[in-house]
Parts: structure tokens; sequence; C-alpha cells
């Protein structure tokens, strides 16, 4: 199939080449110049695990632009442009109205314009006064569907390929055929719904998941005082089929583009709507304590920190990422400035975009991190297995093992 995406970043990327890979032609559009440079040249803008590789794999069914008019024959637009979030937590849709716009103007024979960007309910059928602009018209001269994604950093090429379900929520029949034919060698659940349902399972999905990780850590926060390792708990309640184990890693809470600003635009319509979404707001307040006490326990340690040689491992909000988008380290290195603390940090992919936040600390190898007061881990990269601990005191906010033999050892909520 011809396939056009809208949006070059994480997912519209990811989705291009996954799509490039199974034999259909894409082309990709995205405003930034050097970034469709740099694809054409089989290189990726980001770091995501088998991307440069597949990339270059798919040279002849995939390529760059910045012209939209180059969608004109596409039979399927995925819009997988970003949807930030505004001051007060609601998503901001200037990016995909402005992809419904210059979609309308090259609207010709039907096809299929499918929202990938997460929206809030109601958004999706919300562009069709824009798209209509042209007197084209809805279910006749082009379809409309939402297809949500779930691809997780680090992974999403094996998310693409190997998903757990795919939804599809459509205005018309034919935009469900299409997609039901371009999705059907996936072997998978393949949900089928109204294009608002199949909004609100992005967000009622990202939602769940917060909600298990803030659910641990509060618990996790009830064991640090008695004694007791949650990660124990973690195995013991995971065993339940009901419950499942995944996502039941205590720490420093959750960062990333998606989790913190999906649940709080969730808040905000919900505030909207008129309901109160209490769950949801706490949710986010436990996220948001949780980094903070990494400096309680340090301070346990080290009363005074101000002048103090601090050294942090983990930068990425996750392993195997270069993305540092409200990474947890972001509090706490703001925390350690206001201490007048000297920070050392190293990351193994994201000291670049993390330098960019924080030019003022300094940067530098896990061998000389080992050589500070204290050190904080702050991501679980596999390469923090393999440092020796022994001299240092280690507050550790991701369960790393090997940590534990540290001649001083605080966990997080263990
Ligand atoms: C998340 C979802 O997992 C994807 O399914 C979804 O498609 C994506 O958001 C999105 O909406 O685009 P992602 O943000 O890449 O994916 O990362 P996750 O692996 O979900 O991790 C999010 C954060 O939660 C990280 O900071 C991670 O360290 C933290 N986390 C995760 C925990 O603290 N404990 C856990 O047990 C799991």
């Amino acid at each position: 199939m011809n396939i056009g995406i809208i949006g070059l970043g994480y997912v519209g990327l990811i989705t291009g080449v996954g799509f490039a890979s199974l034999g259909n032609k894409v082309i990709g559009v995205d405003i930034d110049n050097n970034k469709i440079n740099k694809i054409n040249t089989g290189e990726t803008p980001i770091y995501e695990q088998g991307l440069e590789e597949k990339l270059k794999e798919v040279n002849d069914n995939f390529r760059a632009t910045t012209n939209i008019n180059d969608l004109k024959d596409s039979e399927i637009i995925f819009v997988c442009v970003g949807t930030p979030s505004k001051e007060d937590g609601s998503i901001d849709l200037k990016y995909v109205r402005r992809a419904a716009e210059d979609i309308s103007k090259i609207l010709g024979s039907y096809r299929v314009i499918v929202i990938k960007s997460t929206v809030i309910p109601g958004t999706t059928e919300s562009l069709i006064k824009i798209l209509e602009k042209n007197d084209k018209k809805v279910g006749e001269d082009f379809g409309l569907a939402m297809n949500p994604e779930f691809l997780k950093e680090g992974s999403s090429l094996k998310d693409f390929f190997e998903p757990d379900r795919i939804v599809i929520g459509s205005y018309d029949e034919k935009s469900k055929e299409i997609l039901a034919e371009l999705y059907k060698d996936f072997n998978c659940p393949k949900l089928f719904a109204n294009i608002k349902t199949a909004e609100m399972i992005k967000y009622a999905s990202n939602s769940f998941l917060g909600t298990k990780i803030s659910f641990i850590n509060e618990i996790g926060n009830i064991c640090k005082k008695l004694g007791i390792d949650v990660y124990a708990i973690a195995e013991g309640i995971g065993y339940d089929k009901r419950i499942g184990r995944e996502f039941l890693n205590a720490g420093i809470g959750f960062g990333g583009s998606c989790f913190p600003k999906d649940i709080k635009a969730l808040i905000a319509k919900s505030n909207e709507i008129g309901h109160e979404p209490k769950l949801l707001q706490e949710i986010i307040k436990i996220n948001e304590k949780q980094p903070l006490k990494k400096i309680e326990f340090l301070k346990k340690h080290i009363p005074n920190l101000k002048g103090k040689e601090i050294g942090i491992l983990g930068l990425a909000f996750k392993p195997e990422t270069d993305d540092v988008r409200e990474s947890r380290a972001i509090p706490i290195v703001k925390e350690l400035l206001k201490e007048e603390v000297i920070i050392k940090a190293y990351d193994p992919k994201a000291i670049g975009n993390f330098k960019k936040l924080f030019p003022q600390i300094k940067y530098c190898s896990p061998e000389e991190i080992l050589n500070s007061e204290a050190i904080l881990i702050l991501t679980n990269w596999k390469e923090f297995e393999n440092l020796d601990y022994r001299k240092n005191i280690v507050i550790d906010g991701r369960g790393i093992l090997k940590a534990k033999e540290a001649k001083i050892y605080e966990g997080i909520c263990w």
C-alpha cells in the first residue's frame, strides 16, 4: 500500500519504518529539514534499538520529505505529530490541526486519514470541519480513523511488529476495511470500535500503567518504613494473574513524554466535563513526590550537602533511550542545585540531551562517579550492574542488585 506519515518523531518514524519493512511504500513528512536529511542518508535522529539497521534495510520503501504534496498518492495517511501539554495540563492541538489543514489541501481520490497522535476523546472527529474545507465529504471522499499506538521507547520496533493488540476506531466502514487489510498479517487481537472509544482506550491504558507504578511506589513507601523489600511484594502479588508482575517496579516514579502528559490531559478533560478525577490526581501527586525521597535519604547520610560531590548514574527517563523528557533526574538535579551540591553525572546515551537542560553540571565516566561522596542511581541501565560500589554510599532509585554491596546502601522504597 502507499502510506503517508505526517510527523517523524518516535511514533511516526517507527510506524513508517515498520510498514516499509512489511513491503509498503512509505513517505514520511516532517517540517524539520535536518531530520529529513539525516533520515534520507540512513541516519536516525533519535536513539532507538535496531532502528538504524532497519532504516538502512528499508531504503527503497521509505523516503522522508518536507513536502506534503508528496502524499498525494497515499492511500492511508497517518498523523503522528506531537500533542504537548499546555500549562493547565490539557493538550495543545496546534500540530494536529495544522496537519489536518495540510491534508485538506491534497485530498483527491478516496484515502483514509488516521490519527495516531494521542488525542483526548472527541478530538479526531473535531478535525472533520478542517478536513472538509475543500468541499470533500468525510465517509465519501475520504475516510477517518483513530489508531492509537502502544509503542514503548527502547523496544518500539519489537512492539510495532509484535503488538499485544491493535485498536482501530473508524468513522466509516471503508476506513475500517482498509486498515483491517493493512494490519491483516499482524497476529494479535484486533479491536474495532468507534473513534472516541479508540481515543479513550489509549488514555485508559497509559493511566492504568501509571496507576500500577504509583500504587507500587505507595506500597513501597510503607514497606520502607516497615523494613520490607517491596520487590518481594511485587513478586508475591504479581503471580496473581489478575494483577500481573509487569509495571510493578517501585522506584522514583514514571517519566517520559507519555504517562505524565496523558494522565494530566485526562485530568484536565475530566475537570472540564464536571468530574473530579481524584484517583488520577493522586497518581500524579505520588509521582511528583517520589523523586524527592532521594534527597531525604541522601541527607540521612550526609546532612549538609553544600559543596559535597554527589554522583548521578542515569539521566534518561528509562534505559535504552536517550530521551530525558520528564526524566525523574530533572527534579532531583534541580533540588541538588538548590542545596549547592557539586553534581557529577553519567548516562550511556542521554548526556547530550541532558546537557541542553543542565549545562552547569559536570558530565563524566562511571569510574569518576564512583569517586563521589555518594551516588544516586536514577535509571536502571544494565551496565550499572557491572560497577563496583563497595566503597560508596549509594541511594538506589531503581533496584540495582549489585549496588546492594555498597558500603552504605539505601533503597528508595525497600
Ligand atoms: C509508554 C507506554 O508503556 C506505551 O505503551 C505507550 O505507547 C507510550 O507510553 C506512549 O504513550 O507513547 P514509554 O513512555 O516509552 O511508553 O515508557 P514506559 O516503558 O512505559 O516507562 C514509562 C516510565 O515508567 C519510565 O520512567 C519508567 O522508568 C517508569 N516505570 C515503568 C517504573 O517506574 N516502573 C515500572 O514498573 C515500569
